[in-house]
């Protein structure tokens, strides 16, 4: 623990310019679609992450051949020897990463076989897989569960359905696409999630020879096909990445661009930014021509001096405002002037590292009921689940030890916001969702080391 912390001199506006790459929360689902290809796939701009790492090493376990292409973050899968790993190998994973589930449906069509380890990611809330399952075993599949982990079987093949999700799960609803496409016969999924990184990965399973509808009001409909080729694609960007500069350049009231940022993925962000007080200004990209060498898009965000002004807002599934922005943009509501509310109702436990906030000096409640917005799944369950923040506080430094990755990000931003030095324990976290988030931040002129 001791080597895994960074020490930030905070009071020093980030400014500059950084970069993102493709989404985390796309990639890793791009990676486990080229597992039903029947030749090669070859991703664009992965980001060097934790969690691509866990995806690389769990494909290469089942005989995916995963190799550096020539670009930069570049990567190519060969699925041709697709084969069994044992428990124990995959066992090594188990912990690390929420995607192993997403391999039920493509281990099962390629092996007839699946086994899935003991889930991790963040600890933000119980993190139920209830919905995954009640749908593999709706399309006919057979779910052991033992203690090492799942054991899964299709004895009878995998076959269309007709199914709609308690709650638009995103997983889950990748779960069935990436079952539905080689199952025999038509699903339709009903309350599925419409996030931008479910339409990519609908892209991606369109140009491997996949047949989906996507209907209004939440219906996707699949045509199952029997076979499915390789796919060559260059992913959205991540949106949760872009996000999370811009509250960074907000909180410490600095100036940052971020390339690669899109508009239209970040809509719901932009309009609190701005209802916040943050300035930004959308660079549209301009292919290179002759004479002219072109210009990389992105969005500059700023804070234009003076007072923020509080606001309310609830998180919820796309196109509300992503629950994964929440906790970076509250650091800069700690500076708002006013109270404003946050109503978490997509997972019922994120708001635990307002604590942390509150020890460098902000002034934050949590409350059980639904404040400010529409009653939730939560309110009459006893989650903690909305937040009052009252501002402007002022900032000062403190020993913070990291909880989660978008927790982590936002105390991150908190050290960087306060006056003095603060230590920040397990910020390796940090790296399974930000790509060289210590060079950005020297970028960004940060004072920020490793003891
Ligand atoms: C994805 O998680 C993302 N992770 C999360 O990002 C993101 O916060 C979340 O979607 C919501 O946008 C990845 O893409 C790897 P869900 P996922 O299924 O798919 C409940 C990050 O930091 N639920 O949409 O696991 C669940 O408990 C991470 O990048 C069930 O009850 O989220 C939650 O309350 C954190 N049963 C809600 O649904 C189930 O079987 C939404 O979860 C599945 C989910």
């Amino acid at each position: 623990m001791t080597d895994d912390v960074l020490v930030v001199h905070g009071g020093t506006p980030l400014e500059g310019r950084i970069r993102v790459r493709g989404a985390k929360n796309l990639v890793s689902k791009a990676m486990v679609a080229a597992l039903l290809g029947d030749s090669p796939s070859r991703l664009f701009d992965v980001p060097k992450i934790r969690d691509v790492e866990v995806v690389r090493g769990l494909l290469g376990l089942h005989g995916v051949k995963v190799t550096d292409g020539t670009e930069d973050g570049e990567l190519v899968f060969d699925p041709a020897n697709v084969e069994s790993a044992s428990t124990d190998q995959i066992n090594v994973h188990a912990g690390s990463s929420r995607i192993p589930i997403l391999f039920c449906g493509p281990l099962l069509h390629r092996l007839g076989h699946a086994f899935i380890p003991d889930l991790g990611g963040c600890h933000i809330g119980p993190r139920p897989i209830d919905f995954h399952l009640q749908a593999l075993r709706e399309f006919g599949a057979t779910v052991d569960k033992r203690p090492e982990g799942l054991h899964l079987s299709a004895p009878n093949g995998l076959h269309g359905t007709k199914f709609a999700l308690p709650y638009p799960s995103v997983g889950a609803t990748e779960q069935v696409l990436l079952t539905a496409v080689m199952a025999e016969g038509v699903t339709e999924l009903r309350n599925a999630a419409v996030e931008p990184e479910i339409i990519d990965l609908i892209c991606i399973l369109q140009k491997m020879g996949a047949i989906i509808k996507v209907h209004t009001d939440r219906v996707i409909e699949i045509q199952g096909v029997p076979k499915l080729h390789g796919y060559t694609h260059r992913p959205i960007p991540d949106r949760i990445e872009a996000a999370s500069w811009a509250a960074a350049a907000l909180a410490t009231r600095g100036h940052v661009e971020v390339l690669g940022a899109q508009q239209a993925d970040m809509m719901t962000f932009l309009n609190i930014f701005r209802s916040v007080g943050g300035e930004y200004e959308v660079t549209d990209a301009r292919p290179p021509k002759l004479g002219d060498p072109g210009q990389e898009g992105g969005i500059r965000f700023w804070h234009p001096g003076g007072e923020l002004n509080a606001v309310a807002l609830e998180t919820d599934v796309h196109p509300g405002f992503m629950t994964d922005w929440q906790q970076p943009l509250v650091v800069a509501l700690t500076q708002a002037r006013g109270l404003s509310i946050v109503h978490e109702t997509v997972y019922e436990q994120r708001l635990g590292y307002t604590e942390a906030l509150n020890s460098m000096g902000a002034n934050i409640q949590v409350y059980r009921d639904c404040l400010g917005g529409t009653p939730c799944r939560f309110g009459r369950r006893n989650f903690k689940h909305s937040a009052v923040i009252a501002g402007p506080s002022k900032l000062h430094a403190a020993d913070l030890v990291i909880p989660d990755l978008r927790a982590g990000f936002s105390h991150l931003i908190a050290a960087l916001a306060a006056e003095g030095t603060s230590r920040v324990y397990g910020v390796d976290l940090i790296n399974r969702g930000y790509e060289d988030f210590e060079a950005k931040l020297a970028d960004l002129g940060a004072h920020a080391e490793r003891p």
